[in-house]
C-alpha cells in the first residue's frame, strides 16, 4: 500500500483524554464539542488524526473503559450527532478521528452481563469468563487483576467466579465464543460506517486467555512489562489465537474505503510479541511500544529500543512512537524532570523516528504531570502514590485559573496545574516549544508523511544518539556535557536556538541536518 491508503506512515496522531480537552457546557467535564471547536488549533498544530478516549456511556468506574453501551455517546461527553458533525469536520479539515474500542471487557451495568450473571443457564453466560471454585474453595487459579488482588470475583447467586483483569465491575468477555465475534463484528462496521477512522483497541494483548485457566507462571528476573505483581501473563494474557481476531477484524477493516485502521494497545515487555500482532501484515497495523514509554531517557536505551523494533517488526510493518498517555507519567515530567532543554530535545527525536507517532494533549506545550491531592483523585484502578490522574488534568489553554478549560466559577472534574505553562502564551512567542513542536511535525510531515522512512543508527559518543532518517540526520545530546559532533549538513531545525557552535553541541539538545 502506498500513499493515502496507508496515511498512518509517517502520520502523527494526537490522543485527546476527552473528559480534560475543552468544557463547553459548563459542567465541568471536557466534551465532544470542545473538540470541534478547537480543530483548527489541532490542524495549526500539524496532526494527521485524533485518537479519542473513550467516548461510549460507561459507568464511570474506569472513565469510559468500563462500556455500557458500545453503540452510543457518554451523555457527560455528548451525543452520536455530535460526535457525527465532528467527524465531518475533522475530515474538512483533513483530520481523521479514531475512538478507543474496549473489547476485552464490559462494564458489569452492561445489559449483556445483567444477562450473563442472571444464571447458569442464561444464553449469555458463555459470552463472560466464569469458572467454579478452586480446590480450596477460594478463586479458580492464581490470575492477578491490574490492582494486584485476585482477578476473579465470587457471584453468590451461582456460587461461580467470574474473570476480570481489572476492576470487578469490568468483567472478562469470553472471546472463545464466536457469539462475541459476532457482537464486535458488528460494532466494527456501524462505527466504520459513520465515517470512523479506525479504532485504538484496548488492552488488545489480554482478549484471550488460556483455554484450560491454567495458573500464571512466577516471573523470572528481567520479565519486564510482561510481570505483574510477580506473575509472568503468558497464560492470562497473549495467547496465539489473538493475532486470529485480529485478522478477522483486519478483514472488515480491508474491506472499507479507504481501509480502517487498527492501533492496538499491546502493553508488552517483548518486541517479538508485541510484532506478532501484525500478524504477517494482516492483522493490526500499528502496536503501541510500551517499551519506549518505559526506556529511560538516554542514547542507548531509546536507540537500543528503536533498533530492537525495527529488527522485529514484520517487513513493511510500520513501528509507532510516544512518550505519554493517560495511564503513565507525561514525559516533560518523566523523562525529563521540568527541564524544558529536555522536553524540546525528546520532542526533536520523537518527531524524527521513522513511523508513526502518538502526541498527548500537552506534550505540544511540555506540559508537565499536575499532581493531584487524595482528596480529588478520580482514578479507582491505582489508588496507591498518584495512580494516573496526574496525567490526565485539564488542557491548559491559557493562564487563567481554570486554566481555559472551563468556565469560571466551574469545578473542574480534575484539578488544573500551573496554568503559566499554557497554548496561549506560547503560542504568540517565537521559539516556544509549541512553535517548535509545531515546526517539527511540519518537517516531519514533508518528510515522512505517507512512508515508513528508513533509518540508520550512525556512530557517535555514548552519549550522543545520532541517527539517519530518510533525508535527514538527527544529531541528539543526551547528557549534561557538551558534546563534539561530525560535520553535518545545513542545520534544519534545532531544538533550541544555537543549540550547534561549529562542532560542538550544546547539554540536552539536538540538531536536524540535512
Ligand atoms: C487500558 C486503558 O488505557 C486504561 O486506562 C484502562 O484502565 C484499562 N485498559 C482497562 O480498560
Amino acid at each position: 500500500m502506498a500513499g493515502d491508503a496507508a496515511w498512518w506512515q509517517g502520520a502523527t496522531l494526537y490522543q485527546v483524554y476527552v473528559r480534560s480537552w475543552l468544557d463547553m457546557n459548563g459542567d465541568g467535564y471536557g466534551d465532544i464539542r470542545g473538540i470541534t471547536a478547537r480543530l483548527d488549533y489541532l490542524s495549526w498544530l500539524g496532526i494527521d488524526g485524533i485518537w479519542l478516549s473513550p467516548t461510549m456511556p460507561s459507568a464511570d468506574q474506569d472513565w469510559g473503559y468500563d462500556v455500557c453501551d458500545y453503540y452510543g455517546v457518554h451523555p457527560d461527553l455528548g451525543t452520536l450527532e455530535e460526535l457525527d458533525k465532528l467527524i465531518a469536520e475533522a475530515g474538512a479539515h483533513g483530520i481523521k478521528i479514531l475512538l478507543d474500542l474496549a473489547p476485552n471487557h464490559t462494564s458489569s451495568a452492561h445489559p449483556w452481563f445483567t444477562e450473563a450473571a442472571s444464571g447458569r443457564d442464561s444464553p449469555r453466560r458463555r459470552w463472560y469468563v466464569w469458572a467454579d471454585p478452586g480446590r480450596d474453595g477460594g478463586p479458580p487459579n492464581n490470575w492477578l487483576a491490574a490492582t494486584g488482588e485476585p482477578a476473579w470475583q465470587r457471584d453468590d447467586a451461582s456460587g461461580q467466579y467470574y474473570l476480570h483483569r481489572f476492576l470487578p465491575s469490568q468483567p472478562d468477555l469470553n472471546w472463545r465464543d464466536p457469539a462475541v465475534h459476532e457482537a464486535f463484528g458488528d460494532i466494527l462496521r456501524f462505527w466504520f460506517d459513520r465515517g470512523v477512522t479506525g479504532f485504538r483497541v484496548d488492552a488488545a494483548h489480554a482478549l484471550y486467555k488460556d483455554a484450560g485457566l491454567r495458573d500464571d507462571p512466577p516471573a523470572p528476573e528481567g520479565s519486564g512489562l510482561d510481570a505483574e505483581f510477580g506473575l509472568l501473563q503468558s497464560r492470562s494474557a497473549n495467547q496465539p489465537e489473538t493475532t486470529g481476531l485480529f485478522r478477522e477484524w483486519r478483514a472488515i477493516a480491508d474491506s472499507y474505503d479507504p481501509p480502517r485502521l487498527l492501533l492496538g494497545e499491546t502493553w508488552v515487555g517483548d518486541l517479538e510479541t508485541m510484532a506478532g500482532y501484525h500478524g504477517g501484515g494482516d492483522a493490526l497495523q500499528l502496536t503501541m511500544n510500551f517499551p519506549f514509554f518505559f526506556a529511560g531517557f538516554t542514547a542507548r536505551e531509546l536507540s537500543g529500543i528503536v533498533a530492537q523494533t525495527l529488527a522485529a517488526l514484520p517487513p513493511g510493518e510500520c513501528p509507532v512512537w510516544g512518550a505519554s498517555n493517560h495511564d503513565i507519567s507525561r514525559f516533560p515530567s518523566r523523562w525529563c524532570g521540568g527541564d524544558e532543554r529536555k522536553a524540546r530535545l525528546a520532542l526533536l527525536i520523537l518527531a524524527m523516528l521513522p513511523g508513526a507517532l502518538i502526541v498527548y494533549y500537552g506534550d505540544e506545550i511540555a506540559m508537565p504531570d499536575v499532581p493531584v491531592p487524595p482528596g480529588l483523585r478520580r482514578d479507582q484502578m491505582t489508588a496507591g502514590d498518584q495512580g494516573r490522574d496526574h496525567a490526565r488534568t485539564p488542557m491548559q489553554w491559557d493562564g487563567t485559573s481554570s486554566g481555559g478549560f472551563t468556565a469560571a466559577g466551574v469545578r473542574p472534574w480534575l484539578p488544573c496545574g500551573d496554568t503559566s505553562r499554557n497554548v496561549a502564551a506560547q503560542h504568540g512567542q517565537p521559539g516556544s516549544v509549541l512553535r517548535l513542536c509545531r515546526d517539527l511535525l511540519a518537517l516531519r510531515s514533508a518528510e515522512h508523511r505517507g512512508r515508513i522512512a528508513s533509518y540508520r543508527q550512525l556512530p557517535a559518543p555514548e552519549e550522543v544518539w545520532a541517527f539517519q532518517a530518510g533525508q535527514l540526520r538527527v544529531t541528539a545530546n543526551m547528557s549534561d556535557r557538551p558534546a563534539r559532533v561530525g560535520p553535518g549538513g545545513p542545520v534544519v531545525a534545532s531544538s533550541s536556538p544555537g543549540a550547534l557552535q561549529g562542532a560542538t553541541l550544546a547539554p540536552w539538545s539536538g540538531v536536524i541536518t540535512a
